[in-house]
């Protein structure tokens, strides 16, 4: 789920790449923000329970780090958090949540742009480091307020998190019969440009600027395996779709264009990093695209195409 954190996050920051020589780093709004899991007792009991307290930030390389207060826990019953804190949680204070976010993506979300991105996050909790697959949502809301959450339901079993033995105590003291041993986890963190950095705004969208190394001239080149099926005009669809303005733009939706289900329903938005990754194995990131295309092989005609694209359509 974190894929979407590293293309869209990227967009977070002015990196360094161009010139820029201040980037800036992102404040978790803790108020707005919400981690919420949920727990199933005796099969059919549901129960959806939270962390009052998170606080964190995303720097300006793109580290990710959110810090869970394991005391603030809420289950609604005081006995039950009282019991979570000492069995469950072993008197342990603080969970941190951590992702890396490659920062060259998510310059490209313009405001209102939205997209999944799927991410690796470890959660280091209890003196364990688990791994966690996600799809995250992202939703650039203004230029210095931006929405990460899960995509759907996140798993993670007790196992992995090393609470079995607490689970199994808690079951004990409660008279239950049983507790599942993995639970559903949804995020809704909400970051904040961070303002007392002194940092410039969030770079234009259209910026031709820090994203790409490429050479548009060559790029130009590069485009003429394209062109049997994309023109770059707007409202020009071939065998493909047209390609104008495909630099920030979601995936899969010209109008009057028959996608295939895969592209139509793949819910992207084309970043730099996203169409490098399609360029080089199209079935890869979209497997049943009807994109009949074997690949771009060389990272230096990926990046000229893209300088080619950015100069000619946005
Ligand atoms: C043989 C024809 C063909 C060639 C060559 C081709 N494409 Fe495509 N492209 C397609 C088709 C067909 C689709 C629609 C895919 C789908 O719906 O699954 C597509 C989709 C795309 C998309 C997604 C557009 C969107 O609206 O989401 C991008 C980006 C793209 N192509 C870029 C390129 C680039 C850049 C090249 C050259 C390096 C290229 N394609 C070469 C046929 C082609």
């Amino acid at each position: 789920m974190l894929r979407v954190f590293g293309a869209i996050l990227t967009a977070l920051t002015v990196t360094g790449s161009a010139g820029f020589s201040s980037a800036q780093s992102w404040v978790l709004d803790g108020v707005n923000s919400k981690l919420a899991f949920g727990s199933i007792k005796k099969n059919k009991i549901g129960e959806v329970h939270r962390f009052e307290r998170i606080s964190g930030s995303v720097s300006e390389t793109g580290a990710v780090q959110v810090e869970i207060d394991l005391s603030s826990v809420q289950t609604d019953v005081d006995i039950r958090n009282e019991r979570m804190r000492d069995f469950v949680f072993g008197g342990q204070t603080t969970g941190t949540l951590k992702a890396q976010i490659d920062m060259a993506g998510l310059k490209s979300l313009p405001v209102g742009g939205a997209g999944v991105v799927d991410s690796a996050i470890t959660l280091s909790i209890l003196g364990r480091d688990i791994p966690v697959e996600a799809d995250l949502f992202v939703l650039r809301i203004t230029d210095t307020r931006v929405l990460v959450s899960t995509d759907s339901m996140v798993f993670v079993s007790s196992e992995d998190l090393g609470i079995d033995d607490g689970i199994t105590k808690l079951m004990g003291l409660a008279e239950l019969s049983g507790i599942t041993r993995t639970a559903p986890i949804t995020a809704r963190f909400i970051f904040n440009a961070d303002s007392s950095a002194a940092a410039p705004a969030i770079a234009p969208v259209k910026a031709a600027d820090a994203s790409t190394s490429g050479d548009a001239s060559k790029g130009k080149r590069v485009f003429n395996k394209c062109k049997a099926c994309h023109k770059l005009e707007a409202g020009k669809n071939g065998v493909g779709p047209s390609l104008a303005g495909i630099i920030g733009r979601p995936s899969g939706q010209v109008d009057g264009y028959q996608y295939s289900d895969a592209m139509e329903q793949s819910n992207l938005v084309w970043t730099h990093d996203l169409l490098a990754q399609y360029l080089r194995k199209p079935k890869d990131l979209i497997p049943g695209t009807k994109m009949l295309f074997a690949g771009l092989r060389k990272d230096s005609e990926i990046d000229d195409l893209l300088a080619y694209l950015e100069q000619e359509t946005q």
